[in-house]
């Protein structure tokens, strides 16, 4: 039986490093996973109550396609709460992860072969789902001195239907302002491009905050997740903010590709909305884990790091040390012990010289990774 051209979408390498070190930890060696872009944390334990009293006395059967009235209401004041933003809780629809927002974007805005901007290094499942509904991911070679962020020039003669950022970004951290946000948002308008936004780490940020899309536009897709800031990757469970006139088709697009998001994530969704402050506590260890990394990855001889604005990466260049940076990233795990991720997943192009640090997880594991680093480099001479 033959397969699609459109389904040929790339591995995602990280993956590959997950399974290396599950198999040296199964051999007996312990490994510190700096690869992994996830929380260690669980879900808020308020969100984890209310879904066991739910449990014994809903049946928990398919949602209506938008979501939990009550959800996308809560979810609409915390656009008032976190960006002083007057949200039309008609607007929000709940999406199975992220990842569903962006099947659901990509298809209610775009036709086949239509070419779509995202920044490089950026976020491969961008690329790879573009790909699958026989879109045309056209990637833009960001610069350092725009911390790897895509500009208003950037977009010229382009013949994009749409533009993709994410603010922070995921593997730099890097996050557009209000005024750099605006006239990106600006560009894409006068190229025809719509605008999606993806604002997943919106609340693990460090110095500024995080500026929404919505403060600046309706004319936007502002997808974002209950996968990070609060802690549930695996519930499979986020949003996305679209134009009042796009709802319905958005709707009818959900209702036929997923009939909803899961119900019993959606209840836990809801009560962790209550439980800001569970996931300050969380923020204040990614805090303390960022100065760590920021201070004891240039002893270690990664010195070309931009500090992160928000997220839990740091994005390394590091050609001074090699040009393969899978090949470096597995000889870190066999002789440091510590997992990280190579460039090439978010940069096909540049990716051979670069690697991304995660510190989403304990801060004793990052101080034990940071040490094991520095001597092995220290070894290297
Ligand atoms: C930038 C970015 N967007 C989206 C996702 C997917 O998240 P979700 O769990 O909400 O599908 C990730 C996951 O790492 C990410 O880094």
């Amino acid at each position: 039986m033959r397969n699609s051209t459109r389904s040929e979408v790339d591995p995602f390498i990280v993956m590959d490093v997950m399974e290396a070190a599950r198999k040296a930890e199964e051999a007996g060696r312990h490994i510190i996973h700096m690869e992994v872009g996830q929380p260690s944390t669980g879900a808020p334990s308020g969100a984890l109550k209310t879904l066991g009293n739910a449990l014994e006395n809903n049946a928990l059967g398919y949602t209506v396609a938008l979501g939990l009235p009550e959800l996308r209401k809560r979810i609409a004041r915390l656009y008032g709460d976190w960006y002083n933003v007057d949200l039309n809780p008609e607007r929000v629809i709940v999406t199975p992860g992220s990842s569903g927002a962006f099947l659901l974007s990509f298809t209610a805005l775009f036709d086949s072969g239509d070419r779509v901007g995202i920044g490089a290094p950026g976020y491969p499942s961008y690329r790879q789902i573009l790909k699958a509904l026989g879109l045309t991911p056209v990637d833009i070679q960001t610069a350092p001195e725009n911390r790897l962020q895509p500009v208003a020039a950037d977009l010229k003669g382009q013949d994009l239907a749409g533009l993709m950022v994410a603010s922070p970004a995921n593997p730099t951290g890097t996050m557009l302002d209000h005024a750099a946000l605006g006239t990106l948002i600006d560009a894409a308008r006068a190229e025809g491009a719509s605008f999606i936004s993806d604002e997943i780490y919106h609340g693990l940020e460090y110095e500024a905050k995080a500026v929404t899309a919505l403060e600046l536009t309706d004319e936007a897709y502002v997808i974002n997740s209950f996968s990070k800031f609060f802690s549930m990757t695996g519930w499979r469970v986020g949003w996305m903010v679209v134009p009042e006139d796009h709802v319905r088709v958005v709707e009818r697009i959900a209702q036929n590709m997923f009939i909803c998001a899961p119900h019993a994530s959606q209840v836990a969704a809801l009560a962790a909305l209550d439980c800001e402050d569970e996931m300050r506590e969380n923020l204040a260890v990614y805090a303390k884990n960022r100065q760590l990394m920021l201070e004891g990855l240039p002893k270690a001889g990664f010195t070309k790091i931009a500090p992160p604005d928000g997220a839990f990466y740091v994005y390394a260049d590091v050609s001074d040390l090699t040009d393969d940076s899978r090949s470096f990233a597995a000889k870190l795990l066999e002789k440091a012990g510590v997992a990280v991720t190579p460039g090439l997943d978010f940069d096909p192009v540049r990716g051979a010289a670069t690697l991304r640090f995660s510190y989403a997880r304990s801060t004793a594991d990052i101080e034990e990774g940071l040490a094991r680093l520095a001597l092995y480099m220290a070894s290297r001479g």
